[in-house]
């Protein structure tokens, strides 16, 4: 049996533009995601969050069914857009308003917000104004973080600064997978900087609470022992995993990374003391994890997301994979956590997202599986000494998911799109049990 600490945080965790809808309701302004999805073509069967999971109205329902599950904290991110419309000056207090509702029904349910400041929905006008490229759009982040700050730190001790910082610059600013849908290498780096510069000058004003971020971290494996491969992973490892650790915990660009880009940039866009600001002091660093990533040296240049390194491959580590196409493999997540806490000692960890799209209604014994493996490598890599406090399960509703719009489904509880009736899935009373017993 695996057993976890009392202290052990159990959680299930959503995002703004994935549940809420209302989008242009009490103010909101358009953000990147409203843009981008209203664009032909961008997400599958044009789906858009503008409706959602209507849980701009269903919050105190949704609340309730949290606490049916006995969850101790609630991963939950505030929109910009509904704050700030513009992106900058003027705030809406009923934007503010709703976080307060929101957390106030938390918090009387027992249940600890754990807001992120930024789940990648930019308001348009700062994208108009060049986006997370431009250094201005940090600065803008730390005003917002600060109005945020102050309207909820009465009720909320965890603040997250950003959510995968990865994706918005490399899928927002390099693939175009994702919103705003831009190609181009360069302004993907340079929004990665900006993402990081954004998050310390945000640390700064979030003084007195717990500090986090949350980094979509991988276990990066060469295909073989031969140098080509073993390189490829280690420039994957480098774009995917260290440019966002090494600046935060060690303030420096790894050298290696710096070289494989100087194709793409000469780091210009750093200006002196950017380091310092970006490596503040860190309370706890969110993981988000779903699957191992298998690399090899591509003869050919391939299109990837991983700028600097077009000759190298993505390859299938032949395992099963979930309905989204994500390979299963457990053991990736426990060398992660592993290698974090030998290479970022001390640093106390979260899995602020782990979970799976399957298309099994009510009846999803493939995620429980997914859910109950994963959560054997976090027990196995906890009494192996590292030092992880807690666990949030993607998700806590069926939502839009980005480009894949609504044909995913990752809740725990499953939502009818044409009814919003929640229903519990079979996983999610497993996870209540795990949660009851604090065990597997
Ligand atoms: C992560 C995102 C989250 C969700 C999951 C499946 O990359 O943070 O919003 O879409 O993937």
């Amino acid at each position: 049996m695996s057993t976890f600490d009392p202290e052990f945080l159990w959680g299930a965790a959503t995002s703004g533009y994935q549940i809420e809808g209302a989008v242009a309701e009490d103010g909101r302004g358009p953000s990147i995601w409203d843009t981008f999805s209203a664009t032909p073509g961008a997400t599958d069967n044009g789906d858009t969050g503008a409706v959602a999971a209507d849980h701009y109205h269903r919050y105190r329902e949704d609340v309730a069914l949290m606490a049916g599950l006995g969850l101790d904290a609630y991963r939950f991110s505030i929109a910009w857009p509904r704050v700030q419309p513009l992106g900058s000056g003027r705030v809406d207090q009923r934007g503010l308003d709703f976080y307060r509702r929101l957390t106030d029904e938390l918090l009387e349910r027992g249940i600890e917000p754990w807001p992120t400041l930024y789940h990648w929905d930019l308001p348009q006008p700062l994208e108009d104004a060049g986006g997370w490229p431009e250094r201005d759009t940090a600065s803008r982040f730390a005003e917002y973080a600060a109005i945020v700050h102050e309207a909820l730190a009465d009720r909320v001790t965890h603040w997250t600064t950003l959510n995968e910082p990865w994706c918005s610059a490399f899928l927002g600013y390099a693939t175009g997978r994702h919103a705003p849908g831009r190609r181009e290498p360069a302004a993907a780096v340079r929004a990665a900087h900006h993402l990081l510069l954004g998050h310390g000058l945000a640390a700064r004003v979030l003084g007195g609470s717990r500090v986090g971020i949350t980094l979509n971290l991988t276990d990066v494996r060469p295909h073989s022992a031969g140098e080509a491969d073993q390189d490829a992973a280690r420039r994957i490892d480098g774009i995917q995993n260290r440019i966002f650790l090494d600046p935060l915990l060690r303030a420096a660009y790894p050298d290696d990374v710096q070289k494989d880009l100087a194709d793409v940039t000469d780091f210009g866009h750093v200006q002196d003391d950017d380091l310092e600001t970006i490596a503040a002091p860190l309370d706890f660093l969110g993981i988000n994890y779903y699957a191992p990533l298998l690399v090899s040296a591509a003869t050919e240049p391939v299109p990837t997301a991983y700028v600097g390194s077009p000759q190298v491959r993505v390859m299938d580590g032949g395992r099963p994979r979930t309905g989204i196409g994500w390979e299963i493999d457990e053991q990736g997540l426990f060398a992660l956590l592993s290698g974090l806490a030998r290479d970022y000692p001390a640093l106390p960890l979260y899995i602020t997202e782990n979970g799976a799209a399957f298309d099994e209604p009510l009846h999803d014994d493939a995620r429980i599986a997914y859910l109950d493996a994963h959560l054997r490598s976090c027990a196995r890599a906890i009494a192996s000494g590292v030092p992880l406090k807690g666990y949030f399960a993607w998700s806590l509703l069926d939502n839009f998911e980005w480009a894949y719009g609504y044909a995913q489904r990752f809740g725990i509880v499953h939502v009818d799109y044409a009814t919003q009736r929640r229903t519990l899935k079979n996983s999610a009373r497993w996870y209540a049990g795990v949660i009851e017993r604090g065990a597997l």
